[in-house]
């Protein structure tokens, strides 16, 4: 490709470390999208006359069939996935080959190619983000008042529902969605035509390649298109964030796993057995999905990395761009159904999760509650006298709604019987009615919201 300047060819160790068509073949629906855009223009432009861009057109059709059929030949001899279509189009088309790489560079071209994959990989990460959120939302609404406890310090604090702790990670997903959305808006800008990097004396039209290839426009300088991977850096954190988040839940489902927990019974499907204790269950999937977490982290910081302290414009380096962002994508996908599917398929065992909402004296704050709103009790004070029902009651071994009343009215008289309709776990739960709050009346309106708001969007 640059004969003219050049004596003798690579050393094979040159070829090897410059090659990029080992990962970037993962291009080429991108790479001939954009070549057709391109010579399309170029076209209507007058800058290549109609016949070859005909034969251009008609063979990089032709290549697409081809590599759909038989995949992408790996030649490392020609570097990269643009140089792979170029010399097999001039295979199939002759001299007007030639005639493609007028007005570009191979510069703005990946820049172009990149921004279209990384494109289509939030596509794909929203479709699967919004079925999770269904299946969160058809859980959250079969267990709107299945009561478990709610944990701080994961010490028993109040009693909650699994529909409303279901919905704290449908919010959570929530969140990722919306980062990842903003981060499309920010990429869906094209690069094309800015050329190596000062843009071109050729008359096109950036507009019509942008429009073309489902841009909102074209970007506004050629330095910094051939040099910004941002759109790629707001994936690689985007997915991080949404990584980081199906961590947490898949450390949720470990926990709930082990036997002293015992609130779900993993399927078989996303569970494995040991192979020396025959009695093992092992919660892998989530375990995966966790650790998973950490190279996706990983592949953000990577790519940080290679762009930390680059000049404008292109340098070699960026390159590297792509293979974090494609490990960190396959990493993802996989998670996101993993997750799906353990949410989907997983048995809860409600009669675990009240037992242990039951221990833990966790209607201790609606004992304080009472006396504040029925004994017109100061909150602090309230909860010191809060505190010695506790005392009482864990020395004695029994729960709080167990105490009886003469041993409550000997801690404080304003004390009455009224006390113990407030004592109970789904007494607790029924009276958050806050906005947001855990009472099932609560959660089932935030699912019916949530469910308008995704079919709305879909
Ligand atoms: N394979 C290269 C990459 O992925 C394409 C751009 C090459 N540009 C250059 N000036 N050598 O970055």
């Amino acid at each position: 490709m640059w004969g003219g300047r050049f004596a003798e060819g690579p050393s094979a160790i040159m070829r090897e470390i410059n090659a990029s068509i080992p990962f970037d073949q993962k291009l080429w629906k991108q790479d001939i999208a954009g070549s057709r855009a391109h010579v399309a223009m170029l076209g209507k432009q007058g800058i290549v006359d109609a016949d070859d861009v005909a034969a251009i057109d008609a063979g990089l059709a032709r290549i697409a069939d081809d590599y759909a059929a038989n995949g992408v030949p790996v030649d490392p001899a020609l570097e990269d996935i643009h140089m792979t279509v170029e010399s097999r189009l001039a295979e199939l088309v002759g001299p007007a080959a030639g005639r493609l790489h007028t007005a570009r560079s191979r510069n703005d071209q990946v820049a172009t190619d990149f921004r279209l994959w990384v494109r289509d990989a939030i596509d794909a990460v929203d479709a699967g983000l919004a079925a999770f959120q269904h299946a969160l939302l058809a859980r959250a609404e079969e267990h709107a008042a299945t009561i478990m406890p709610g944990f701080t310090h994961l010490q028993v604090a109040q009693p909650v529902t699994l529909g409303h702790h279901l919905m704290a990670w449908f919010e959570m997903v929530r969140r990722d969605r919306s980062r990842f959305a903003d981060a499309r808006t920010r990429l869906n800008r094209c690069p094309l035509g800015s050329a190596a990097l000062a843009g071109t004396g050729f008359a096109i039209d950036r507009h019509a390649t942008a429009k073309a290839l489902g841009f909102d426009g074209p970007t506004d300088n050629s330095l910094d298109s051939v040099s910004d991977r941002d759109f790629a850096l707001d994936y690689l954190m985007s997915a991080t964030q949404c990584a980081l988040h199906l961590s947490r839940m898949a450390e949720e489902f470990v926990i709930w796993a082990s036997q002293p927990y015992g609130f779900v019974s993993l399927p078989d499907a996303y569970s494995t057995g040991s192979s020396i204790m025959p009695q093992k269950r092992n919660p892998d999937a989530a375990e995966l999905v966790r650790g998973h977490s950490g190279r996706i982290a990983g592949c953000m910081v990577a790519l940080t990395m290679t762009m930390k302290g680059l000049p404008l414009a292109y340098s070699k380096d960026m390159q590297d761009d792509k293979p974090p962002v494609f490990e960190a994508h396959d990493l993802l996908a996989l998670s996101i159904a993993a997750m799906t599917g353990m949410v989907e398929t997983t048995r809860f065992v409600p009669e675990r999760m009240r037992a242990a909402a039951e221990g833990g004296f966790s209607t201790a704050t609606d004992l304080a509650d009472w006396l504040v709103r029925e004994g017109n009790v100061p909150f602090r004070e309230a909860h010191h006298i809060t505190g010695r029902a506790v005392k009482l009651a864990e020395n004695e071994g029994v729960a709080l709604a167990a105490l009886p009343l003469e041993a409550l009215q000997a801690i404080d008289a304003r004390i009455d019987d009224r006390v113990f309709g407030v004592l109970t776990v789904d007494a607790s739960v029924a009276s958050r009615r806050s906005h947001g709050g855990t009472a099932p009346d609560q959660v089932r309106t935030r699912i019916a919201e949530a469910r308008a708001a995704l079919g709305a969007a879909a």
